[in-house]
């Protein structure tokens, strides 16, 4: 393992910035952020720190589900920009050392795609079986939908030719038959095209349902052709995206206890998703903070799988869906709620939160910075949703998810500087209140030192500077104080010592961090400090304290 092979497993050690076109710049003044607006906010993406920018769908979409809804696989949603605007997109991003990344989405399309608008015609259309039709009437399958808000079953009745097609998400958007072959050849097609135009790669939308879907085909006695393994699926896919691109990635949306992903990522042989989201980390970090007790996820930490070292953990706070903790127990769940997001409008499915991070902690700076620091300290590659930097709030009057999906907020002035519409044309309110442009916005945060987006740009700088985080073993170090994290990340000879105070106390830590003297260096402010000769070390913390430290001497080779 060397430095230079950071950059050709370069996920592992990314920064991954998510963002929606439609929501972050409008450069034509028509209250849609586009493409063309994109293009020149990607200075300021690059001057933050990130190296990885994570587009949702961005395809044409009657946008009912904010476009995960899609007409065309290959197609650029005109109201965002064109084609050509995307290739100048990934073109400058890559001049400023940022890969770009978008959404796919396999599970489903839209009902108005023209495949399924054909498939729906008559049983014996030849896109019939691109979708998955039942003609018995289905069981209740009440338990299974993805939004019960809005649906009961995950079976769809469709009048004219009276049979049921399957949709685990709204009825509008029917699942694709990913058992035929037909399907994953066109997938396959429309993923090439993207590699082409220069996509490093993609955020694969609801994995395990597709992989599902494959599974109930092989299991058909009726289906022969369908290969028994549905996971020879992303086999392929993995084989065939990097056939075409030996830089891409697939990063996807597994929402399964820790035991299946390993499956997903392809086991030992590591050849299926590169990447995964680590929901269940994030949902143990938010019950830790809710009880200042750090050993929800420490042991969820240490519950992970090993994986090959191809492979990674995507780490987060938050997304742009609901803040989900349905891997929490009843009672888990309860209590975060109770800590975070007590109202039911600040609850959602029964299941999540409509909030983003700041108005959790009651827009404490210091809870904030610690859970930002905790979170890049992490073994894994962070990922942030636009707007975190900047200390973005919710607006709980949106409908659902989009509560989390308003407007970027670049200035103080109208529209928080996203467009110059009127008010009443723009793609969503911009927030108003506390969280508001008035208060919260990159302007006046890029020129404040001492803002939370100085704060992350210094933390992402720190990051970038510690490939040990993302590649190195992870071990919690024992020490009594339970509102205290204290780990160490080492690579090679090199090693960070991280400590994060959950507790709004400040506290004393005694750690033994080596097994002889060492000099521990700050990194995120000044300050050093001497260990005895056994190792051991006593560290101050503030309440809601963090400190990173680099252990010397260890490698000549990192950055005194
Ligand atoms: C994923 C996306 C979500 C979308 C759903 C259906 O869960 O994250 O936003 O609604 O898939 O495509």
């Amino acid at each position: 393992m060397r430095i230079t092979d950071t950059s050709d497993l370069w996920w592992k050690t990314a920064v991954i910035y998510c963002l929606d076109v439609e929501t972050f710049y409008d450069s034509d003044g028509d209250g849609i952020g586009d493409l063309g607006g994109l293009a020149e906010r990607v200075d300021y993406l690059a001057e933050l720190g990130v190296t990885c920018l994570w587009l949702m769908p961005f395809y044409p979409t009657p946008d009912r589900d904010d476009g995960y809804d899609v007409t065309d696989l290959y197609g650029v949603d005109p109201r965002l920009g064109t084609h050509g605007e995307l290739v100048e997109v990934i073109r400058t991003a890559n001049d400023r050392g940022m890969r770009v990344i978008a959404d796919v989405v396999i599970n489903h399309t839209s009902d108005q795609h023209p495949w399924f608008k054909a498939a729906r015609r008559s049983r014996d259309n030849r896109y019939r079986d691109w979708y998955v039709w039942r003609s018995d009437t289905p069981p209740d399958t009440s338990d299974q939908v993805v939004f019960p808000d809005q649906e009961e079953s995950i079976w769809e009745k469709d009048d004219r030719t009276g049979e049921w097609y399957l949709h685990h998400f709204y009825r509008y958007q029917p699942d694709l038959n990913v058992a035929n072959q037909a399907v994953r050849d066109e997938i396959a097609r429309t993923m090439g095209f993207w590699l082409e135009l220069g996509l490093d790669g993609f955020r694969v939308d609801a994995v395990p349902f597709f992989i599902d879907d494959v599974e109930t085909a092989a299991n058909d006695p009726q289906r022969p052709e369908v290969a028994a393994d549905p996971h020879q699926y992303l086999r392929d896919l993995r084989a065939f995206v990097n056939r075409r691109r030996g830089t891409a990635i697939l990063l996807g949306e597994v929402n399964l206890p820790h035991r299946d992903q390993k499956k997903y990522f392809g086991g030992d042989a590591a050849d299926e998703l590169h990447m995964m989201f680590d929901f269940l980390t994030m949902q143990n970090l938010y019950l830790s903070l809710a009880r200042g007790d750090v050993r929800p996820l420490a042991k969820a930490l240490r519950q992970r799988p090993a994986i090959h070292q191809s492979c990674q953990w995507a780490t987060f706070v938050r997304n742009h869906d609901e803040l989900t903790l349905d891997k929490l127990t009843d009672a888990q769940r309860q209590e975060v709620f109770a800590a975070f997001g007590p109202e039911p409008e600040m609850q959602i499915y029964g299941r999540g939160l409509k909030r983003r991070l700041p108005g959790m902690v009651d827009g404490d700076p210091r809870r904030l910075r610690l859970v930002y620091a905790l979170l890049f300290a992490l073994p894994g590659t962070p990922t942030i949703f636009y707007g975190e930097e900047l200390g973005m709030g919710e607006d709980l009057a949106q409908e659902g998810r989009m509560a989390v999906r308003t407007p970027m907020q670049w200035t103080s002035g109208r529209n928080g500087g996203f467009s110059t519409a009127p008010p009443r044309k723009l793609v969503s309110p911009v927030v108003q209140g506390g969280y508001g442009p008035a208060h919260v916005n990159a302007a006046q945060q890029r020129r404040d030192p001492d803002s939370h987006w100085s704060f992350m740009r210094a933390l992402i700088a720190a990051y970038r500077s510690c490939p040990e985080l993302g590649w190195g073993t992870f071990e919690v170090l024992p020490q009594p104080d339970n509102a205290v994290l204290a780990h160490r990340s080492a690579w090679e000879d090199a090693a960070v010592i991280a400590v994060h105070n959950l507790g709004s106390e400040a506290t004393q830590v005694e750690l033994t961090v080596a097994d002889r003297e060492v000099l521990l260096v700050d990194l995120l402010q000044a300050g050093e400090q001497r260990t005895d000769p056994k190792g051991r070390v006593t560290l101050e913390l503030d309440g809601y304290g963090y400190r990173w430290l680099r252990v010397h001497p260890g490698s000549d080779a990192r950055l005194p």
